[in-house]
């Protein structure tokens, strides 16, 4: 491991790293990635930004966006941010080691933050994996659907017998013993379901059992669920997210959609920081960094796979 990195994780005093990942494109990385940089940014701590998604740089063209805004509006909260990997034409292409080499000038950037939160794109690439060795907090959303699930487990044609890891959980299994190893702390494995119907649909019903399943034996939590809100969507251009309604009144905007759009991404938060429980009107999460019990069952062994439905 390159020994910047080696002695960047050890350092007690660094920044918490938040990652958001799963090798399923569209799931909502970026979108969460966006609210959680918000959200940290309105509660007040510094917060970095580093976009991995070189194509499609998402989160970068949010925050450009959101840069525009702040010069009408001052009180607009911005990370400081740095992209990586932005290829030059759509051909040429950067090495591993290059880009490796530029998240690392990102990370000692951004040293006088409290958290940085990093995108990633929806491919394994070296870089990806790369950036599950530093993630403090690593979250994975997932939509409520067969497909997605595919990505982090394989059932059975009836989703009733769970019969293995697929290989993005067994890569985060790989890092979570490689900290355990180099004793950084416990990477925190929050997985969510992201963009949920309205209605209770059996595949949605389906999916969270199996996750429920899954949570003591690949170690993660399970956070409240988000919604699919238009709220989570229409507001990218405008540079803005849920947290500049209600808290900074930046946005003119005090529907339902948008009040329960927070209330999630502020449980969200608080599953991030180790406060499982439901957010009152202001999340406190302010105490980031203490120990959490490291977790009896955290996937070592599969052994027989259980039948969901005995
Ligand atoms: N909770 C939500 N409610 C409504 N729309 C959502 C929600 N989450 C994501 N979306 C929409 O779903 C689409 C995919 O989301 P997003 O781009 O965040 O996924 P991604 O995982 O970053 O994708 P990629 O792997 O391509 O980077 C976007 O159109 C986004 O606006
Ligand atoms: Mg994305």
């Amino acid at each position: 491991m390159n020994s910047f990195l080696k002695s960047w994780l050890t350092n007690g005093q660094r920044p918490r790293v938040v990652i958001l990942g799963n090798e399923k494109g569209g799931s909502g990385k970026s979108t969460l990635a966006i609210h959680i940089v918000a959200g940290l940014l309105a509660a007040g701590f510094r917060v970095g930004s580093i976009d991995l998604d070189g194509r499609q740089g998402t989160l970068s063209r949010f925050l450009e966006n959101r840069r525009r805004a702040k010069a009408e509006r001052p009180e607009i909260l911005l990370p400081q941010h740095r992209q990586v990997s932005l290829s030059r034409s759509a051909t040429e292409d950067r090495s591993g080691d290059e880009k490796l080499d530029q998240v690392v000038t990102a990370l000692e950037g951004l040293s006088d933050t409290d958290f940085i939160v990093v995108d990633t794109p929806g491919s394994d690439s070296v870089l990806c994996r790369a950036a599950h060795v530093f993630a403090d907090i690593l979250v994975t959303p997932l939509n409520p659907s067969y497909l997605d699930l595919d990505a982090m487990v394989e059932v059975d044609e009836s989703a009733e017998r769970i019969v293995g890891p697929s290989a993005y959980s067994e890569l985060v299994l790989y890092m979570m013993e490689k900290r355990r190893e180099m004793r950084i702390g416990d990477l925190r494995w929050v997985v969510v379901l992201n963009r949920l119907p309205n209605v209770n649909t059996k595949v949605t019903r389906s999916v969270t059992q199996v996750l429920e399943e899954l949570v003591p034996r690949l170690g993660f939590r399970l956070a409240e669920g988000i919604h699919d809100r238009v709220v989570f969507r229409e507001l990218f251009l405008q540079g803005l997210t849920v947290f500049d309604g209600v808290d900074r009144g930046v946005l003119r905007l005090a529907n339902r959609g948008l009040r329960h759009g927070l209330k999630e991404m502020r449980d969200l938060l608080a599953t991030l920081q180790g406060d499982d429980r439901p957010s009152r009107a202001t999340t406190p999460i302010g105490n980031y960094g203490r120990t959490e019990p490291r977790s009896e069952t955290t996937g070592e062994s599969w052994g027989r796979p259980p039948a969901v439905n005995p």
